[in-house]
C-alpha cells in the first residue's frame, strides 16, 4: 500500500490504473479511523478494483480553532488498519499541498440551495462550505468511480449529493449505514476525546433517539422533539444543541408525520467538551 502525499502523485497513480481499465473508489476521511470508517472502505474494496482512502484533515471546514488543533490524528495506526483491509493507497497530504493562504483566509462560495441553512450548518457557519471544497478537490484529483459516505453525517452526505448533480461529476455517491458500538454510540472519532465515564453518559443520545422512534402514534411532532431535547438535557453532561425532526431528502423541517415518507431525527449534543452528532430514521 502506497501513502501519496502529492497532488501529482495521486494523480499519476489514478491515471495509470484508468489506463488499465481499473475501477476506482474513494472514501474521503479526516483519519483516526475506527470501525464506522473501516466499513466504508471494506465496501469501497469489494466495489471497485482499487480502494483509495483520503486522510486529510481539513482546516477549512473547522470553525472552531479549538477544535481543528485537539482533533485526533493517528497516521499510523490508520496506515496499518488500511494495509489489512486492503486499501490500495492511501493520500494524505500536507495542508500546504491542498491549499494556498489565500484558500485558507476565506469562505468557498458554494450554491447549497438551503441545505446548509439548518441544523449543522446554522451552529457551524462556513463548515459546509470547507467541505465541499475538499471534497470538490479530492474528486477532482482522483476522479473515482464511486465515493463513500457515512449517514452519520446526514446533512453532508445530502449536501455532497447535491454538489454531485450541480456540478454534473460522473461518480456515484454511496451512503453507507451508522456503525455504533454495542452500547449504541455512533462510533466517531471524537469519542477518543471522551473520559470512559463521559463515553458511557453518551449512550443515552442513542437510546433516547430509539426510545422515540416509537412516539408517531402517541405524540405529534413537535411533542416529540421537546421529549427528546428534554430526556437528554436531564443527563448530567449532556446537553443538546439542536435536535430537528426533518425530511430526509430536503432537510427541512417536517410539521407533521405525514409531511414526507422520508423523515429524519438528528441531533447534535455536548457531552463535556466534545460536540457528537447522531441521526435517527423515523420513516
Ligand atoms: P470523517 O469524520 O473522518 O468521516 C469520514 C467518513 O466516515 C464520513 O463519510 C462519515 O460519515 C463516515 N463515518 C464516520 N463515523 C461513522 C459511523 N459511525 N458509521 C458510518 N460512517 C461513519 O466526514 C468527514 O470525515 C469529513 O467531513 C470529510 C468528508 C472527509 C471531508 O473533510
Amino acid at each position: 500500500m502506497e501513502i501519496i502525499k502529492t497532488q501529482v502523485a495521486l494523480r499519476d497513480l489514478v491515471t495509470a490504473l484508468k489506463n488499465e481499465g481499473k475501477t476506482v473508489g474513494l472514501v474521503p476521511t479526516m483519519g483516526a479511523l475506527h470501525n464506522g470508517h473501516l466499513q466504508l472502505v471494506k465496501r469501497c474494496v469489494k466495489e471497485n478494483d482499487v480502494c483509495i482512502v483520503s486522510i486529510f484533515v481539513n482546516p477549512t471546514q473547522f470553525n472552531d480553532k479549538n477544535d481543528l488543533a485537539k482533533y485526533p490524528r493517528t497516521l499510523e495506526a490508520d496506515a496499518k488498519m488500511l494495509e489489512e483491509n486492503n486499501c490500495y493507497a492511501i493520500f494524505a497530504p500536507e495542508v500546504d499541498e491542498i491549499y494556498d493562504s489565500t484558500e485558507l483566509n476565506s469562505t468557498f462560495e458554494f450554491d447549497f440551495n438551503g441545505l446548509d441553512k439548518v441544523m449543522e450548518g446554522k451552529f457551524r457557519p462556513g463548515h459546509f462550505n470547507g467541505v465541499v471544497q475538499i471534497v470538490g478537490k479530492l474528486f477532482e484529483l482522483s476522479t473515482p468511480d464511486k465515493a463513500y459516505f457515512g449517514e452519520k453525517d446526514f446533512q453532508q452526505l445530502a449536501i455532497i449529493r447535491h454538489m454531485v448533480a450541480t456540478k454534473k461529476y460522473p461518480i456515484e455517491i454511496i451512503g453507507c449505514p451508522i456503525v455504533r458500538e454495542e452500547s449504541g454510540l455512533a462510533l466517531s472519532s471524537r469519542n477518543m476525546l471522551l473520559s470512559a465515564n463521559e463515553k458511557d453518559i453518551a449512550t443515552n443520545i442513542y437510546k433516547t433517539l430509539k426510545e422515540s422512534v416509537g412516539f408517531q402514534q402517541i405524540k405529534n411532532v413537535a411533542e416529540t422533539i421537546d421529549w427528546v431535547v428534554a430526556k437528554i438535557n436531564n443527563i448530567e453532561g449532556l446537553r443538546v444543541e439542536y435536535f430537528e425532526i426533518v425530511n430526509g431528502n430536503t432537510l427541512q423541517s417536517v410539521k407533521d408525520w405525514n409531511d414526507a415518507n422520508y423523515i429524519v431525527g438528528c441531533v447534535t449534543v455536548f457531552c463535556g467538551a466534545v460536540r457528537l452528532i447522531d441521526n435517527i430514521q423515523y420513516k
